[in-house]
């Protein structure tokens, strides 16, 4: 294919997933809330990205783009936290378990030291980019919470919007919250059976 500033990689026999450790790697996968106090080093961060890059898109259209929240992040969560703040008295009537929830001040990056936001117009693209760096992330170590709630908020919120600089048509698909876990899970969490037929 032409039109691409980088040579395709050959692509050899030897590069083989292990199917057991695949799956135990997708099953034993939690949400991490509770991070150390510990950077990302920028080249894992990068494998991260190139993971969500040679996802497929829709068409090829390779649309989805990232932003990486690291230094200024507090200044974004804190927009963030306002934003919920004045929204929340009426999410406590019309959402379900909406009363429950505190908004502390780091109720969107839980004191994670990077989140990196997943913007597209193609729902689908963006969610399968999130879902491969996600898995990138956890091989690296890392813990990961897929943020809706902040994501909502990026879609929402005009000063947020306008402070992240994002276009009126762009879509946050989500947002990965990333870290080191401070945190460790002994087992899996259960789940129903697969709801599934076959014809
Ligand atoms: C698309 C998506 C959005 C989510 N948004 C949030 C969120 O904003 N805040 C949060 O605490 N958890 C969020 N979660 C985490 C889910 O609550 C969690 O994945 C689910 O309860 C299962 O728990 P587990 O990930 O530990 O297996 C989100 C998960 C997904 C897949």
């Amino acid at each position: 294919m032409t039109g691409f500033d980088e040579p395709p990689i050959e692509i050899t026999n030897n590069q083989k997933l292990d199917s057991d450790e695949l799956l135990m790697a997708i099953k034993s996968r939690r949400s991490i809330r509770k991070f150390k106090d510990k950077d990302v080093p920028l080249e894992i961060i990068k494998q991260i990205i190139e993971a969500g890059r040679y996802t497929p898109s829709a068409k090829n259209s390779q649309d989805v783009s990232y932003i990486v929240l690291d230094n200024k992040k507090e200044v974004y969560e804190k927009e963030a936290v306002k934003f919920f703040r004045r929204i929340k008295p009426i999410a406590d009537i019309a959402v379900k378990h909406s009363k429950e929830v505190t908004i502390d001040d780091n109720f969107f990056f839980k004191h994670a030291p990077i989140s990196i936001m997943i913007v597209t117009k193609d729902k689908i693209s963006g969610s399968l980019a999130a879902s491969n760096m996600a898995l990138m992330a956890e091989s690296y170590g890392l813990g990961v919470l897929f943020s809706g709630y902040f994501s909502d908020v990026a879609n929402n919120s005009l000063r947020l919007k306008k402070l992240l600089n994002l276009k009126q048509r762009d879509h946050v698909v989500t947002t990965l919250v990333i870290g080191y876990p401070d945190v460790k899970y002994r087992r899996t969490a259960q789940k129903e059976a697969a709801n599934v037929r076959y014809l």
